[in-house]
């Protein structure tokens, strides 16, 4: 059978993780997607480097535009960030009829409603399995593996910047200020890292998660954000003191008035096991009425881990690519149901 072409906008890291991953493991994946799947064209603004970290054996370009409007590519990844650029891009691509994976919970936070209608209309599938909590398959234990519940809440620690922040200050009794120095020296947060620190993040992947789990719209405004600048060492070793932690949690939950959605610093009984998620880690706690609690751990960001995540949805949308448009759609994409108008 025809190989899966891809297109890669952005070889960065994660962009590199997964050029590199579907290479070393090409056989394994091509037998559980039913295809080969190829990355034939990246696009990067450093066309030199693309070229030396795709050794030679695809087209680069700097234009990413080449890449969303070549006949010839089914699946485009997006790994550039942010909102502007990268919503014009994936809506480009929709157009044309492609379909798309995306790492980007900015935008699927923020635009996801255009986009996943814009896919729907054009029987393209968005996966965005990497955008929360990078390695952990989160979406689809939601989507698949806990389809039959009805979920009750979800709490995670779904920043790893802050995870490390937080446990550092800990560990070695410092403020927050010194600690986010060190955590930017080790390049674990950004050099602008307020997305991570303020919790915008981090409620942008519960906003996801909210939306999946409850079958409501993407509803970033709703959230209320609070982040970890305001913590010192000395509110942590009290905390310690009365047996708790101090995690930043992004949490979300099923209540008489609707669906709660907020990200703050929470207290977490030091004995819990998602209170002993150390160092840049993620975990993410779902509880439904019929499977009860379950608990998802794993690398929340990193080359590979994220890499995993993307190539999760390539075979996805591989497998689905071959089915009836009609059958395969209502799969993947973002489909509000009974609760969509249920108040945050
Ligand atoms: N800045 C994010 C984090 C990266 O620290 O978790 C992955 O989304």
């Amino acid at each position: 059978m025809k190989s899966i072409k891809v297109g890669l906008l952005g070889i960065g890291t994660v962009g590199s993780g997964t050029f590199n991953v579907l290479k070393r493991n090409q056989q394994e994946i091509a037998a559980r997607a039913g295809r080969a799947i190829e990355i034939t064209m990246v696009a990067d603004l450093d066309v030199e480097r693309a070229r030396q970290l795709t050794s030679g054996d695809v087209a680069v370009v700097n234009d990413a535009k080449l890449v969303v409007n070549n006949p010839d590519i089914d699946i485009v990844i997006e790994l550039i960030g942010g909102y502007g650029i990268a919503k014009d891009l994936v809506l480009q691509a929709i157009a044309n009829g492609k379909h798309v994976v995306t790492a980007n919970k900015a935008l699927i936070a923020t635009h996801g409603n255009e986009i996943f209608k814009a896919a729907q209309e054009k029987g393209v599938i968005v996966a965005f399995e990497a955008a929360v909590a990078g390695g952990i398959p989160i979406i689809k234990a939601l989507r698949e593996g806990l389809t039959a519940n009805s979920i009750q809440w979800i709490a995670g620690i779904i920043n790893g910047t802050t995870n490390f922040i937080l446990s550092e200050m800990r560990d070695k009794g410092l403020d927050f200020d010194v600690v986010l120095k060190e955590a930017q020296r080790l390049g674990y947060a950004e050099a602008d890292p307020t997305f991570d620190i303020e919790g915008v993040d981090a409620a942008h992947k519960l906003t996801i998660m909210a939306s999946i789990a409850f079958g409501i719209p993407v509803q970033f405004s709703k959230a209320h954000v609070e982040g970890i600048t305001k913590l010192q060492a000395t509110d942590i070793r009290y905390a310690e003191q009365l047996g708790y932690r101090i995690k930043l949690l992004g949490i979300t939950k099923r209540t008489a008035g609707g669906i709660e959605l907020r990200v703050h610093p929470t207290l977490i009984p030091s004995k819990r096991l998602i209170a002993n998620v150390e160092g840049a880690m993620n975990a993410v706690l779902v509880r439904g009425d019929a499977v009860g609690d379950t608990l998802y751990y794993g690398k929340g960001a990193g080359a590979e881990p994220t890499a995993s995540a993307v190539i999760a949805d390539l075979v996805d949308i591989t497998r689905l690519a071959t089915a009836d448009p009609e059958h395969r759609v209502p799969h993947l994409a973002f489909q509000p149901n009974a609760m969509a108008d249920t108040p945050i």
